[in-house]
């Protein structure tokens, strides 16, 4: 059984300010029957290990080398010591803003593997792509050129993430959901065989709100969420996390 995961991504948001709301979400799922997991920015990441409790803590990007002359850069490693427990590789955010392809979100993935940290590896196509009925390829293609071999159920979670319900309000129907979910697992099942297939867990993101999580998460092969502006806030994420609760 994959063991539901409700993850967050605060993207460039947050000050020390916002730790209370990583207190009053613990406080409020002191043992959930999901995983949850908040990736603040990293500047957060060392205070927000120490008081999120039963929460885990993630980063939203990393380099590929585990040391070095890169200025500006954090490795795998260094944030595992820093207190994540996963990071977020290859959110289309990151593929626009700063260029990235899938060979690099590839080897950033594989650092974060290599570190014994859970890749978050994100995938999702524009509106013009799914207009042009080119959604499956599309994803058929991230999946290929951004997950490293070696992949499992332990180091490996993947993320579909429509590029175009992005902090939009808009949101896939749950059939598109599920065509994406079930073509995603049928292509992990093909390359890493079966069980490894299987036990690689699959989120939803985009526009994920407290009024539309419980029917996305009865959606086949939709493992949980990962969830960007409400899960700023626990008044926000907590009902969030109890539909997937509910759904575990
Ligand atoms: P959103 O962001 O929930 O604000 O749409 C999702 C994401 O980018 O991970």
């Amino acid at each position: 059984m994959r063991r539901k995961l409700a993850a967050g991504n605060w993207k460039m948001n947050g000050t020390q300010a916002s730790l209370s709301e990583l207190t009053t979400l613990a406080a409020h799922h002191p043992s959930a029957a999901c995983d949850i997991l908040i990736c603040p920015p990293a500047t957060l990441i060392t205070p927000a290990s120490q008081t999120a409790g039963p929460i885990a803590i993630g980063a939203q990007d990393c380099h590929t080398a585990d040391k070095g002359a890169h200025t500006g850069d954090i490795s795998a490693s260094m944030l595992k010591d820093a207190g994540a427990s996963a990071v977020i590789l290859g959110h289309s955010e990151r593929r626009e803003d700063h260029g990235e392809s899938e060979d690099l979100v590839r080897a950033k993935a594989r650092s974060v593997m290599e570190a014994g940290l859970l890749a978050i590896v994100c995938v999702g196509e524009s509106l013009a792509e799914r207009d042009a009925q080119n959604t499956l390829d599309i994803i058929g293609g991230q999946l290929a050129g951004s997950i490293p071999d070696g992949a499992t159920g332990h180091n490996l979670v993947v993320a579909y993430e429509p590029i175009w319900a992005i902090g939009t309000g808009k949101v896939p129907t749950l059939d598109q959901i599920g065509e994406v979910h079930d073509f995603i697992r049928a292509r992990l099942e093909r390359r890493f065989g079966q069980g490894v297939g299987r036990s690689v867990r699959l989120l939803y993101g985009g526009s994920v709100k407290p009024g539309n999580a419980a029917d996305i998460f009865a959606v086949s092969n939709v493992d949980g969420a990962l969830v960007g502006g409400a899960s700023l806030t626990a008044a926000d994420f907590s009902p969030i996390v109890r539909a997937l609760e509910a759904a575990s």
